[in-house]
């Protein structure tokens, strides 16, 4: 590296943001198997939490396959300038919101799918500090936010730890399969480490069943009761079933409650929204409502 690219790095550079009024709970969507659902319950509990609840929220693709710009493809706001993730998270006083791009839904913004992330695994791995790197880009972030969401990608690399040093709590979507209820297993492991380590105060938010198929009656109920052994009292009500809406949606580049209001996988993903407004409203800053914001303006 030039001593003018190390001096760059010591400049500020980019735009200076001003602090908001929130306080973001940030959620990070986890699981070490892959193909269980995170991409999609991110953006779709996302979108619900941002049109349904009126919500601020970012969802934060640290995936390098970049599936949420893809899933949300339709509705991202085109021609917006914006640094790719990795050259944020690489810069010595990167900030998140240097990423972000707006979507048509109100209040609902994403950072764009970065494939060169796959390199920011390992240089992320060479740097001092380096699983506090995305906690410290988040600082602005979280007072322009209520739910700031991260789509971690099916693995424990630097990006996911980053991800669970970053989080307030982890949403864990699982099949209804034994192999994946070995994976949530898997991932309690590494959690409690996280916990213990680097991110004492993380908790887990709750498990979501996902790709429930009903017809598997006495399966779905086995799997249920042990996985409550585990997560007593985390599991949510609301289970998302296998819904063809869901990957049409996904393939229209739109949330599924916007391509097919009432599908069953539209109503599942509002019904699990609520949920998360519910276990989370302590946490959250009240929203004013809008006759409250016509009066102050
Ligand atoms: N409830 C559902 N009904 C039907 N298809 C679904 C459902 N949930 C997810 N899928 C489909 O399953 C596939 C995998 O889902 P998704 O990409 O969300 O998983 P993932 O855990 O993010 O995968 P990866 O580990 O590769 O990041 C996608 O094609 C998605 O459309
Ligand atoms: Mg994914």
């Amino acid at each position: 590296m030039s001593i003018t690219d190390k001096l760059k790095d010591f400049m500020i550079s980019g735009p200076q943001y001003e602090d908001g009024d929130r306080k973001a709970q940030v959620i990070a969507v986890c699981s070490q198997k892959g193909g269980v659902g995170k991409t999609t319950s991110t953006v779709n509990l996302s979108a619900s939490l941002a049109y349904f609840h009126q919500r601020r929220v970012l969802v934060i693709d640290l995936d390098p396959q970049g599936h949420v710009e893809k899933s949300l493809g339709a509705i991202v706001k085109d021609g917006v300038e914006y640094t790719p993730l990795s050259q944020v998270l690489e810069a010595k006083k990167g900030n998140i919101m240097d990423a972000v791009v707006k979507t048509e839904i109100e209040g609902f913004d994403i950072t764009p799918g970065d494939k060169a992330l796959v390199q920011s695994e390992s240089i992320l791995g060479s740097r001092i500090g380096k699983e506090i790197i995305l906690s410290n880009a988040l600082k602005t972030a979280k007072t322009h936010y209520d739910f700031i969401i991260l789509d971690c990608p099916p693995s424990l690399g630097n990006l996911t730890l980053n991800g669970l040093v970053a989080a307030d709590c982890v949403l864990v979507p699982c099949e209804m399969s034994v192999l994946a209820f070995e994976g949530v297993t898997d991932l309690l492991d590494t959690l409690r480490e996280v916990k213990e380590r680097l991110n004492p105060p993380l908790d887990v938010l709750g498990v979501v069943f996902t790709r429930v198929d009903g017809r598997n009656v006495t399966m779905n109920n086995l799997i249920l009761e042990n996985m409550k052994r585990f997560f007593s009292g985390k599991i949510f009500k609301s289970h998302i079933t296998i819904n063809t809406a869901i990957n049409k949606a996904q393939l229209e580049g739109r949330p599924v409650f916007d391509f097919a209001p009432s599908s069953s996988g539209s109503l599942n993903y509002q019904s699990l929204a609520s949920e998360v407004m519910q276990r989370l409203k302590s946490h959250l800053a009240v929203v004013p409502s809008e006759s409250d914001r016509r009066k102050a303006n």
